[in-house]
């Protein structure tokens, strides 16, 4: 819907981190309360369509029992993972953000689902390679190419008349950050563009039944125009997680308007592209001499599948003055509690020694069921003494050293007996409608408590 008027140009600022936009500058922001995060544009206004628009807009308000809930029309990608993250698979109609660091493997996943969707007819929009090397990559990757069609372009008014005259199934653009608007005065990339190339992508998706998949760079601090500012405008935001320089890569719905979010993938990245990695478990505990010190393994639930992890620490006299803490994969500021409750609450002096904490396989780990395998691998670094092989861990641990109960306890456990665990620490108030067969259940009330049975 354009607005009467000629274009005009005027500043804005934008918060980097959440997105939302002010006539003037503020050290912080009011919606998401980050500090430093705000950066000028100038946009032009006047010509700007409005943001967002749904299919249906515009029309007369209905009866809300008259609307029509028929199931969503899916169509799958190919890659059973990739479907399951959706939800079933994508939704028509529905505009996919994939965001993640440069080199992650955004642009191979998204081209793995044309080769190995023959029947899907794609168009794959390039705005950071050239055909010629998109054609390398599945030269490499293998597969059907025989219904996927590549375009290279950066001007959305053209990749919109293409998408229309070719009507595919499913859309890919590859970035968000290298297309640009004609009706927006800013570079490619900035705030205002994304915004506008997400919101136009939108309108297209909605209003042709079209899925699209965009892919995004998650920029470092500091640079603007990361898949933040999008998150609102899309359906689906898909994070990819991991640590490039090892193989393993964790694709994540942090955002599904048709689906449950907190869902988690794992792939592998291979010599062919990336493969998916079924039994998390199994690859996120290393296989290492019994003995070692300084690792104790996490029974984790994520969205709705329970997996096992190892967690490492190593902990050391502080080399300098002041004592370091880092963790990778894990909020450095519940490992420095944690070290405080050890020390308040249990009479570890841990304040005179540097403290490492280190998630398998590149994870970033929240569900605070894993306290309890941090505390562990932590306390066994310390002592130099190894937590056997067969022992795991569930359970958050509060600021007075008492351990409490997690969610979804006996799945956890069940899935630790099938991996061959025969030990799992729990709090003591934890409840289980039937008792796990095939593993013994250690309920821990506090610190105290769980240094005496482990360390006995
Ligand atoms: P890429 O998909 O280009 O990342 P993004 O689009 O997120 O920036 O992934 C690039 C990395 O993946 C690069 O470091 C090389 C590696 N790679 C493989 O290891 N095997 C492969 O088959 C392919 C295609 C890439
Ligand atoms: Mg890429």
């Amino acid at each position: 819907m354009a607005v009467k008027g000629s274009a005009k140009a005027k500043t804005v600022w934008f918060c980097t981190n959440c997105g939302n936009e002010y006539s003037k500058w503020m050290g912080q922001c009011p919606a998401c309360r980050e500090w430093n995060t705000m950066v000028e544009k100038e946009v032009v206004t006047g010509k700007r369509p409005l943001a967002v628009s749904v299919p249906g807009a515009g029309h007369k308000p209905m009866p809300l029992k008259d609307v029509s809930t028929a199931a969503e029309d899916r169509v799958s990608l190919g890659s059973a993972e990739v479907d399951r993250l959706l939800g079933g698979g994508i939704v028509k109609g529905s505009l996919v953000l994939m965001g993640g660091e440069p080199g992650i493997g955004k642009s191979t996943l998204s081209l793995q689902i044309p080769l190995s969707c023959p029947s899907l007819k794609v168009l794959y929009v390039t705005g950071e390679e050239s055909v010629k090397q998109v054609k390398m990559r599945a030269d490499r990757l293998g597969g059907d190419p025989s219904n996927c069609l590549i375009y290279s372009e950066t001007l959305m008014d053209n990749v919109l008349a293409e998408a229309e005259s070719v009507a595919p199934d499913l859309i890919i653009v590859d970035s968000v950050q290298t297309m640009f608007c004609q009706n927006v005065e800013s570079t490619a990339g900035s705030v205002a563009q994304v915004k506008e190339v997400a919101a136009s992508l939108l309108r297209f998706a909605k209003g042709s039944g079209i899925p699209v998949i965009l892919i995004g760079h998650i920029t470092k601090e500091g640079a603007i125009a990361g898949p933040k500012v999008l998150e609102h405008i899309v359906d689906v935001v898909l994070q990819f997680e991991g640590e490039n320089r090892g193989p393993y890569r964790v694709l994540r719905s942090i955002k599904n308007r048709f689906g449950s979010t907190s869902e988690l993938a794992v792939f592998e990245m291979t010599g062919t592209g990336l493969r998916q990695v079924d039994n998390p478990s199994e690859l996120l505990i290393p296989q290492h001499e019994a003995g070692l010190s300084g690792t104790a393994v996490c029974a984790m639930l994520d969205g709705n599948r329970p997996f096992m992890f190892e967690v490492q620490a190593l902990v050391s006299s502080a080399a300098y003055g002041t004592a370091q803490r880092s963790a990778t994969g894990f909020d450095v500021r519940r490992l420095n509690m944690l070290l405080a409750v050890l020390e308040r609450r249990a009479g570890f002096k841990l304040s005179q020694k540097d403290v490492f904490l280190n998630m398998a396989g590149g994870l970033r780990i929240t569900d605070p069921a894993c306290d309890l395998a941090v505390i562990g691998a932590v306390l066994s670094s310390n002592f130099d003494y190894a937590i056997s092989g067969d022992v795991c861990f569930a359970g958050e641990v509060g600021l007075s050293g008492e351990i409490r109960p997690v969610s979804q306890a006996e799945r956890r456990a069940v899935e630790a007996a099938r991996l061959g665990f025969r030990r799992i620490f729990v709090s003591s108030y934890t409840r289980f409608d039937r008792r796990p067969e095939g593993i013994e259940v250690v309920k821990v009330a506090d610190i105290p408590a769980l240094v005496k049975s482990l360390f006995r």
